[in-house]
């Protein structure tokens, strides 16, 4: 089956062919991070209006790199959230549009299940049943994944996601949007003793995640810090990231373990765009590996938003008989264990 996949939910542009036989067979991401950089944020408007701007010359490129016609198509999937309603909607309307002139089925996808099966893109990936680790700037959960579809939530952040606190950290700090990525180049220059900041929630029990106090600690720590400028001096800065990294991966190793142990699961797959960082891959591996388990991520540009991870998930329940009506589907808010929208699919 071969099926094309969008995803328009956020700042990212991504369009991409996946064919269950063959693998993915292209796929194309334009990111909008220098629109909002002077915003220090995504403006929802300006994210909408760019979509519509570089989403059909994309698709057109996408056909042709993968070498196949828009008749040759089986399926559509397209992110149908969570996400920014605007941006969803050019994603959904370009999908369903195609979708109706080309007789085919369409389906909206949700947008955590896309990271979620990322891994599964590469050439060694997990099998069920496995933890899987979501954290991108709006969710950190730890889901029990038995199959595709099959979703339990262990546990969650009750405040900011680990992207989110990565991100807000940089802003603190001073970092240029997307603060996450920087934050984290920063780190590597930095001294990890130097700080300690705290491991929030993991001297209780349970699988659920609190940064929003790394935030304030930071704050503090600046506060404290600063010279005769408004912020502390370039070491300092350096120290401040790699304190507040390791907190952050130190908290996620901790619940990892957790997780995987209360499950009596060996595999841990990691997703979304935290899953990129280096050092929470590293501490998760070693970890794991003294625990006789092994860690599944997707390469770079899979953890972060793309149109392969959506075209892979949506190959998967195509496959499965699901197509949605020909109507435009757009959920901001869908929790991932609500998968099926009833009054959506046919
Ligand atoms: O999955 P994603 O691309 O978008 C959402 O669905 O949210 O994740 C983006 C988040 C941002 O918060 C960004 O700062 C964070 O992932 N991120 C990172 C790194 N790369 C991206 N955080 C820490 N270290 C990184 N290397
Ligand atoms: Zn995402």
């Amino acid at each position: 089956m071969l099926v094309l996949g969008i995803e328009t939910s956020c700042d990212e542009t991504g369009v991409a062919v996946y064919d269950s036989e063959r693998g993915l067979l292209a796929h194309t991401l334009y990111s909008q991070v220098k629109l909002h950089a002077e915003y220090g944020g995504v403006v929802p408007e300006l994210a909408s209006r760019d979509h519509v701007r570089k989403i059909l010359p994309m698709l057109d490129k996408v056909l042709a790199e993968a070498n196949i016609d828009k008749a040759d198509l089986d399926g559509i999937a397209y992110t149908a959230g969570p996400g920014l309603m605007g941006a969803l909607m050019v994603g959904g309307s370009v999908a369903t549009a195609m979708a109706y002139t080309l007789k085919i089925p369409v389906l909206g996808v949700h947008h955590m299940e896309g990271h979620l099966l990322a891994p599964m893109l590469e050439n060694n990936p997990p099998a069920f049943p496995f933890v899987a680790l979501l954290v991108s700037g709006g969710h950190t959960q730890l889901v029990s994944v038995t199959a595709i579809g099959e979703y339990e939530l262990l546990g969650e952040s009750i405040d900011d996601a680990a992207g989110e606190a990565f991100d807000k950290t940089a802003k603190l700090l001073d970092l240029e949007y997307p603060g996450g990525p920087r934050l984290a180049a920063m780190a590597e220059q930095g001294i990890i003793e130097r700080f300690t900041f705290p491991r929030p929630m993991t001297d209780r029990p349970g699988l659920d995640f609190s940064f929003s106090g790394l935030k304030t600690f930071t704050r503090n720590l600046i506060e404290k810090n600063r010279g005769e400028d408004v912020l502390p001096e370039q070491q300092t800065m350096a120290d401040i990231c790699a304190g507040f990294q390791e907190a952050v991966v130190d908290t996620l190793v901790i619940k990892c373990r957790r997780a995987l142990q209360q499950t009596s699961m060996k595999t841990l797959v990691i997703a979304g765009g935290v899953s990129a960082n280096t050092r929470l891959r590293e501490k998760l591996e070693t970890a794991l590996s003294k625990d006789g388990g092994q860690v599944f991520y997707a390469r770079h540009e899979f953890c972060t938003d793309n149109g392969a991870m959506i075209a892979y998930a949506g190959c998967q329940r195509l496959l499965a008989g699901e197509k949605n009506k020909l109507e435009i589907s757009a959920t901001p808010r869908w929790p991932l264990d609500q998968l099926i929208q009833p009054q959506e699919r046919v």
